[in-house]
């Protein structure tokens, strides 16, 4: 069964400063977060795309990280700035803002 048309999470996980692995909090991982769920709210779509906040998801150099499902598809790097774009082409228009795949996990780079 599928309950939501998208769904999103955006890590907001916070480390101690200094932290050998960083993390997407201290990278603006929350203002990420809210600007996704108002521009989703914003576009009358919340009951079908689903934004909620993320633990770490394990790709902390690359952050803030955010997933998108159903499609799997992984983003970092991501800024407020990116946001209306996500919004937009992906989450609304069904296509993958390509400049801002991840192309590497963590443990690959
Ligand atoms: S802290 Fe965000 S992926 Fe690990």
């Amino acid at each position: 069964m599928q309950v939501f048309k998208r769904h999103v999470f955006v890590c907001i996980n916070r480390r101690p400063a200094r932290h050998r692995r960083g993390d997407c909090e201290t990278k603006g991982g929350s203002d990420v977060h809210r600007e996704l769920k108002n521009a989703v709210a914003r576009a009358g779509l919340q009951f079908e795309i689903r934004i909620n906040k993320a633990g770490c998801l394990d790709q902390c150099s690359q952050g803030p990280v955010m997933v998108v499902y159903p499609e799997g598809v992984w983003y970092v790097q991501v800024g407020v700035d990116d946001v209306d774009e996500i919004v937009n082409r992906h989450l609304i228009g069904g296509e993958v803002v390509k400049r801002l795949l991840m192309t590497k996990t963590d443990r690959e780079l």
